[in-house]
């Protein structure tokens, strides 16, 4: 089971979904892990509060980029209201392996991203993270 997961978390990170940028995104928003200084930017393109279209970019390791690869697949078509109601345990679920405390700010990172380009709410939800 668990070398599924890991070989589901490679091969988006070896071949990320939904990866570059967009041309006049409605949202764009890029932040790092303070801790290590890897990066990931989301654009968005909306069609009536709907994610109509959605790319990332990043450097880091292979748990950041591959969830960031997830998120793109897991909100596109979604509405805000439904991104907003998306928690961290659901990107963690869909990840499907355990992560330790500081791999899971890994993970993290483009949930982050992409609730603080939707809301502005910066630091959420790792702001008990910073070093
Ligand atoms: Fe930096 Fe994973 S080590 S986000």
């Amino acid at each position: 089971m668990d070398d599924f997961y890991r070989e589901y978390i490679l091969d988006h990170y070896k071949n990320p979904r939904n990866y570059g940028t967009l041309e006049n995104p409605d949202i764009s928003y890029e932040e790092d892990n303070p801790v290590c200084g890897d990066r990931v930017r989301i654009d968005i393109k909306l069609e009536d509060d709907r994610i109509a279209d959605i790319r990332f970019q990043g450097e880091g390791c292979a748990i950041s980029q591959a969830s960031a690869s997830i998120l793109t697949e897991m909100v596109k078509g979604k509405s805000l209201e439904e991104v907003r109601q998306l928690s961290k345990e659901d990107l963690l679920e869909q990840l499907g392996i355990s992560l330790g405390p500081v791999r899971i700010k890994c993970a993290l990172l483009s949930l982050k991203v992409l609730k603080a380009g939707v809301y502005g709410i910066r630091g959420w939800p790792g702001e008990e993270d910073h070093a």
